[in-house]
């Protein structure tokens, strides 16, 4: 199994995938759709899990911003993530994450954060976000799937704002 960037040839396959994984519901592969015609799109980080028989997971990470009374910074985003029924609880969604994780840090992002269910995420590191100071007023969720995780020392803390999803997410 190797986890490599989503190219436009797959772009069909990682809606079935987000389709399928998301109990048939579409919600999520048109989420995908919008952010890839978004600015807050970047191609290298939209990654898909292929296996010798076909693609069998997708995350998608992007841009979104924390805006304090200083201003607007970047960060990343997880959303959505999604492993074929067929192969869940193999460490695919781990791998998909932490390859993520590697390469938001390496174009220099200070955190990645997500809203997900707060008994998988913290396994991969993270916490609340709240821990650092940061607050979600676009959707009323209970704090604990608000999640954020720092890609060096002190990325998020010193930020403490609002995060903004941009408009791709239905806000
Ligand atoms: C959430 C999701 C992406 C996780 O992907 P995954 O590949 O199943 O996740 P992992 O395999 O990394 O970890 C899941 C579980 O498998 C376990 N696991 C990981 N590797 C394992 C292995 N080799 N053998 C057995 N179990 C393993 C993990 O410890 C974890 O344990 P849990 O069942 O107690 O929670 C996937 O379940 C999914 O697509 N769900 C539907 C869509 C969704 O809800 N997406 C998230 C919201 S955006």
């Amino acid at each position: 199994m190797i986890i490599r960037t989503e190219t436009q040839a797959d772009y069909e396959r990682v809606r079935q995938l987000n389709i399928e994984a998301f109990g048939h519901r579409n919600d999520e592969a048109e989420l995908v759709e919008r952010i890839r015609q978004s600015d807050g799109f970047i191609p290298y980080l939209s990654l898909v899990a292929e296996a010798e028989e076909g693609m069998v997971g997708h995350a998608l990470f992007s841009k979104a911003s924390i805006v304090n009374e200083a201003g607007s910074h970047e960060v990343i985003v997880l959303a959505p993530i999604a492993v074929a029924p067929s192969h869940q609880k193999q460490g695919i969604g781990k791998r998909l994450i932490e390859e993520g994780l590697t390469r938001s840090r390496e174009l220099g992002y200070p955190g990645v954060l997500l809203i997900g269910h707060p008994d998988y995420y913290p396994r991969l590191g993270f916490q609340p976000a709240r821990t650092f100071g940061l607050v979600l007023k676009q959707f009323q969720v209970p704090d604990d799937v608000f999640m954020a995780i720092e890609l060096r020392e002190n990325g998020l803390r010193p930020l403490q704002g609002e995060l903004r999803y941009p408009a791709a997410f239905g806000v």
